[in-house]
């Protein structure tokens, strides 16, 4: 089988290729991904030799490029995405780009040459904010971020191009992932890399709100699993099963690595901040599958990968990976 994983060089797709090439023998894994500041082919570093791994360093909007990748693809995984809230407020037109424009270039490449999956991968984010109950996948979309809106934006371009084209697309939506790799600008390795450096935690608002957490290795598991089970057209949740408040998540952060209540800091809250996220996953459920992870066995190993790798975020948080990658492939 030969996948596209588009992203494959940021958080959650460099630990999806890793799942993959352990899983697979008999694989081809082309890595499209731009190297925006997410991007870090240090995460991919141990099977850049690999022979049934190839990076390319190139835009999900670059019409030509994905033209020629499309045409050596079975299965095309869309991680590519600028993916931080807190950007898309400050600056959203990159979101447009990447995740609503980008999207339509694979989608046209793929109606172009053909497929045998389009994996779009959205958010639980699409649904907006809940007090009550769980998001189910056919429950109205009410982003409320430019990056959710433009992730809801793609997610039902994608469906658009099952119904009218009959391209075999598959839509998930997962809710926050945690694990190794994540760019220390998201809640849970920010704070641990905060504490470790002995840093405030700077906790929006009164830390009230509310996330789904799951392990990253969960959410690969769930695609690999939709990408062989799935229905074409249809939209599957993924969750972790675990709600906590911000303040629950910083205290397990604090008292694992032993470090004081002073560090946590009290904010100004984020506009428009979504109050609860949560998503039912019956349906993916009575079809099988389930996270493996419980969530306080992956926070220990999520600390423990940010206590004992220490170079790989000190270089993020220094600017030294950036200014390498500016180098190298000429990024502006
Ligand atoms: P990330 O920011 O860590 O990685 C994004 C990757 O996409 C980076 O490697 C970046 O260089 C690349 N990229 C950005 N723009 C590109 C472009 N125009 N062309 C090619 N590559 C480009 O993000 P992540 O947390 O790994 O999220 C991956 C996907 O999963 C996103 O689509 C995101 O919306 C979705 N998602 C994330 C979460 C989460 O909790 N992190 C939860 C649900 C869904
Ligand atoms: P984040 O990791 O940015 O994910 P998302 O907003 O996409 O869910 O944030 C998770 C939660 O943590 C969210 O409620 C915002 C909050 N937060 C803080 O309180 N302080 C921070 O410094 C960050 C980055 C997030």
């Amino acid at each position: 089988m030969r996948y596209l994983v588009t992203g494959g060089a940021g958080f959650i797709g460099s630990n999806y290729i890793h799942y993959l090439l352990e899983k697979y023998q008999d694989i081809k894994i082309i890595n499209l991904d731009k190297l925006t500041y997410a991007g870090n082919l240090e995460n991919l570093k141990d099977v850049e030799n690999d022979s049934r791994y190839k990076f390319v360093k190139g835009d999900i909007g670059d019409v030509k490029l994905v033209d020629a990748l499309v045409q050596q693809t079975d299965v095309l995984v869309n991680f590519a995405a600028e993916s931080h809230v807190d950007r898309s407020i400050g600056t959203p037109d990159a979101f447009i780009k990447t995740d609503i424009f980008g999207t339509f270039v694979l989608l046209e490449a793929c109606r172009k040459h053909g497929i045998q999956k389009f994996v779009q991968i959205s958010t639980d984010e699409v649904y907006g904010s809940t007090l009550k109950g769980a998001f189910r996948e056919d429950s109205p979309l009410m982003p409320s971020s430019p990056y959710s809106a433009s992730k809801a934006g793609a997610d039902r371009l994608a469906y658009s191009y099952h119904v009218t084209y009959n391209l075999p697309v598959i839509i998930t939506r997962c809710s926050n992932n945690y694990g190794p790799n994540q760019y220390p600008e998201k809640l849970i390795p920010l704070f641990v890399t905060n504490a470790l450096e002995g840093k405030n935690l700077p906790i929006y608002g009164a830390g009230k709100n509310v996330r789904d957490w799951i392990y990253v290795l969960d959410h690969c598991d769930a695609v690999d699993f939709v990408i062989h089970h799935g229905k074409d057209g249809e939209v599957y949740n993924i969750g972790g099963g675990n709600e906590r408040t911000n303040l629950e998540i910083t205290d397990i952060i604090l008292k694992e690595l032993d470090q004081p209540e002073t560090l946590k800091v009290f904010v100004k809250d984020r506009p428009g901040h979504d109050l609860r996220y949560a998503v039912d996953c019956t349906k993916l459920k009575q079809m099988g599958w389930q996270p493996q992870y419980e969530f306080e066995k992956g926070m220990k190993l999520t600390i423990d990968w940010y206590t004992a790798n220490q170079d790989w975020w000190k270089k993020i948080k220094s600017g030294e990976y950036l200014n390498y990658y500016r180098q190298q492939y000429q990024i502006s």
